[in-house]
């Protein structure tokens, strides 16, 4: 990783600040609806529906602030896209835990690196009681006709997509912990996606919900002694594909450590990574086979290769210090951030071994494919945001894997958050489509939705929001 900062001697005294704009982690607190924002450039006639993006946006209750980037309070916003006209609306979701920090004027939820219960009296109890956490700000999802937003300690929340309503809890996780990447169920279009259970007996649970339900059907167990801290999962016809980080914590330490959530995890790296693939029908699972230690949040797509072995790639890092870089004190200092890269992992459960290989020069993270097309198979494209010379995520990269080359959309001062790709109707290209990112422009203090040709990254049209919003994670296209 290159240095924060040049040292006070070498340091030129125009030096320009690294890493974050400060705008991208400012609270925003006022709620909008705008029927129709300034458009500049051509928005494709058949460009219909919304771009809707979960992410926090509030970190600050009365004198008390979260910690960590991804702490924040919830908020949805909404690119509607309709008739060449863009409409933009953003709504807090009204979860327990913005409700009642609201109403108490303190934290009063744990969120992942925020623990609001000081005393130990307070952390065994609330271990024993825990009062999980509904901030959905990760990801969002549609499962039949609804749409939900999810974070990963637990608890998912189903929205309106028209109006950014909060509706309710749509079911609940069979576990703790969760992630809120779920994979879709080509079979039903149901939901796929594990939860940890955590106490005296660990173990992952895989479960599948179908469109209309609130039940979680738990598929496959996987017992397991140091749970991962895993952010999404892969899948291919045959498995589900875990990799287990050596970024792991000890159940039984986390109710005296005094520590919020990611603190109790460590990074050993002598644990290497662990994958087990998990047989989607039988539950029966395979493995762990030991690679590398890597940490990453993000699996790209997973597919079975003819002879039997299992194609992963991931966004890694080299260790688990991203999270370190993401904590909002640090990201105030103006640190660079660890740089990712690609990554494709070959499990061949035959031999038992795991090889790995850098798949492109340029990292990305927050990566998007044409999930419809082509996960669980082989595939070509992918998009994703790069570090470049901010430090901070500063451009969207496409990277075609058939001869490893790499495309990139950059503007100095405009920082890109994830690039959602929506496919051309009757597409016949994998790549034919467009990106839909929205972005910072530092010098104006606002941002927009851009619109990129997904194939060259020409820029096609951009439309204004009213104000900055600040940096989130994921968001999806709803096709009206
Ligand atoms: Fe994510």
């Amino acid at each position: 990783m290159e240095p924060a900062t040049a040292s006070p001697e070498t340091a030129p005294k125009t030096a320009k600040r690294a890493g974050i704009p400060a705008k991208g982690i400012e609270s925003l607190e006022a709620e909008t609806r705008v029927e129709s924002v300034p458009v500049s450039g051509e928005l494709p006639v058949w460009l219909t529906g919304s771009l809707i993006r979960t992410g926090p946006a509030k970190w600050e209750v009365g004198d008390q602030s979260m910690n960590h980037w991804f702490d924040g309070f919830a908020m949805l916003h909404r690119f509607g896209i309709a008739d060449g006209k863009v409409s933009y609306a953003n709504r807090f979701l009204q979860t327990k835990a913005y409700r009642a920090a609201k109403e108490k004027g303190e934290i009063v939820y744990s969120e992942f690196a925020t623990d609001p219960c000081r005393s130990l009296f307070g952390r065994v109890f609330s271990i024993f009681n825990p009062k999980l956490s509904d901030n959905a700000n990760v990801n969002l999802t549609k499962l039949g006709e609804r749409y939900i937003t999810m974070t990963e300690t637990p608890i998912p929340v189903e929205f309106d997509a028209e109006t950014l309503e909060t509706v309710g809890v749509p079911y609940e996780p069979p576990g703790l912990l969760t992630t809120a990447h779920p994979h879709m169920e080509r079979a039903d279009g149901g939901m796929l996606n594990y939860a940890a259970k955590v106490g005296p007996r660990n173990s992952y649970r895989f479960f599948h919900i179908a469109p209309d339900s609130d039940e979680p059907n738990v598929t496959a167990t996987l017992p397991v002694r140091h749970p991962a801290y895993m952010h999404s999962f892969g899948l291919t016809e045959r498995h589900y594909v875990l990799a287990e980080f050596p970024y792991v914590v000890d159940p039984i330490k986390i109710p005296l450590s005094g520590r919020p959530y990611i603190e109790n995890y460590e990074w050993q790296p002598e644990r290497g990574t662990k994958f087990t693939l998990i047989d989607r029908k039988t539950g029966e699972a395979t493995g762990p086979f030991k690679g590398d230690a890597y940490f990453g949040f993000h699996h790209i797509n997973s597919y079975e290769d003819e002879d039997g072995t299992v194609v992963a790639d991931i966004c890694v890092f080299d260790d688990a210090m991203i999270v370190q870089d993401l904590y909002l004190e640090r990201l105030r200092e103006g640190k660079r951030i660890s740089e990712p890269e690609v990554r494709r992992f070959r499990i061949d459960p035959k031999a038992g071994t795991v090889t790995s290989e850098r798949l492109v020069e340029k990292g990305f993270d927050l990566p998007r494919i044409n999930y419809m097309r082509c996960s669980e198979r082989p595939y070509r494209y992918v998009w994703g945001v790069g570090t470049g010379e901010s430090g901070w995520l500063d451009e969207i990269v496409k990277a075609d894997l058939s001869d490893r080359s790499t495309k990139v959309w950059a503007k100095p001062g405009h920082f890109p958050g994830e690039p959602v790709f929506v496919a051309r109707p009757d597409a016949e290209d994998e790549d034919d489509g467009v990106l839909l990112s929205v972005v910072l422009d530092e010098a104006k203090g606002s941002s927009y939705m851009l619109v990129l040709d997904a194939r060259d990254l020409s820029e096609l049209a951009r439309a204004e929001a009213p104000h900055h919003i600040p940096f989130g994670f994921h968001g999806q296209f709803a096709r009206a």
